[in-house]
């Protein structure tokens, strides 16, 4: 099998998103429409003027004109509709599970209330649901350019919904920001019971990666790529089998890689690490996971066993419950024992 079969294949194979922030989905024609639904100006002059604006050289370059986009979303329906446009693509991608991120802070400063949003963005889960039949969970991230203060009473208001709530992560400008700021946090998001991931190594050194580990309790970290500059990060990730949660075009279009023939992806897998593909802001970062997967086949050329392996990964790593991973791995299995 050549390396463009494997590449078709894993184009159409089974796989679930562990990394994608709802809030990163927002295309720049929902953006528009949405401006003009809500009767509110963009600082741009149209999508070509905005997505010219999509040139970023570090994370918070970004971070600013993902911020200053939410601020279209404001009602129930805006946030159902972003959900649904989301798990449309993902379903044509082959996405048949996605642990979702929402940054509820970036909405709630605005005045938009915490139910608004997470009523939004069940609508939108559950009518994807019966449309496409992709199942999705919600994982709540905290901004942690924001105090621990701040993100204590935006965990006291998360749990009035905690059903609703699948697990907490933490996001926004890693550097300066270090996982040790939100220890007490997220002791309290685990005293609930529920399972905690944490960005940690995208800009930010592999000492966060640890800190996440040790300090948070995390049980994936999301990137990490920056493991493979620590031997000893790198090994603790692999004994333990820590997922990582890649997200390749992000990683090249905020300059964490200049090119993706330097990403990490091959050394992590060398290494054994548990890792997947993921498109973390799909809308800003130039497409969905199968554009991850056509930029990686681009550069690295994987055959069909490593193709197999990072969906494979993908389901493992999930928090999904272990009968849901053993149907969605069989599906894998029957998929590739059609396909070989
Ligand atoms: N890193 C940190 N925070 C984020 C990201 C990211 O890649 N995307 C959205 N918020
Ligand atoms: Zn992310």
């Amino acid at each position: 099998m050549t390396a463009s079969d494997a590449l078709s294949l894993a184009l159409g194979m089974p796989k679930a998103e562990l990394h994608v922030h709802i809030e990163g989905t927002l295309e720049p024609e929902l953006a528009f429409a949405l401006a003009r639904r809500n009767g509110i100006a963009l600082p741009y002059a149209d999508e070509a003027a905005l997505k010219a604006a999509y040139a970023f050289d570090s994370l918070q370059s970004f971070l600013d004109l993902y911020y200053a986009c939410a601020d279209v979303l404001r009602t129930r329906e805006d946030f159902r509709d972003l959900m649904l446009a989301y798990l449309e693509r993902a379903a044509a991608d082959g996405v048949i599970h996605a642990e979702i991120f929402f940054d509820p802070q970036t909405h709630t400063a605005r005045g938009i209330p915490f139910a608004t949003v997470l009523d939004g963005l069940d609508d939108g889960l559950a009518e994807g649901a019966r449309r496409w039949g992709i199942s999705g969970r919600l994982i709540l991230c905290f901004l942690r350019h924001l105090s621990e203060d701040e993100c204590l009473a935006t965990l006291a208001e998360a749990e009035l919904h905690l059903a609703r709530i699948h697990g907490f992560g933490l996001d926004s400008s890693e550097r300066g920001h270090p996982p040790s700021k939100f220890a007490r946090l997220f002791a309290r998001c685990r005293e609930l019971g529920k399972p905690v991931v944490a960005h940690a190594g995208e800009e930010g050194p592999p000492e966060y990666i640890t800190e996440a580990l040790d300090l948070l309790g995390a049980r994936r970290i999301d990137h990490g790529v920056r493991a493979v500059d620590d031997p000893a990060v790198l090994d603790r990730l692999v004994r333990d089998r820590i997922p990582l949660t890649v997200c390749p075009l992000s990683n090249t279009r905020l300059c964490v890689f200049q090119d993706m023939r330097e990403h990490s992806l091959p050394r992590l897998l060398a290494a054994g690490a548990k890792v997947m593909l993921n498109s973390d802001d799909p809308a800003y970062f130039g497409g969905y996971l199968n554009a991850n997967i056509r930029a990686v086949h681009e550069a690295f050329h994987f055959d069909t066993d490593t193709w197999y392996r990072l969906a494979r990964n993908s389901f493992e790593a999930s928090f999904a419950s272990d009968a849901e991973k053993a149907a969605w791995i069989a599906r894998l299995d029957t998929y590739f024992a059609a396909a070989r």
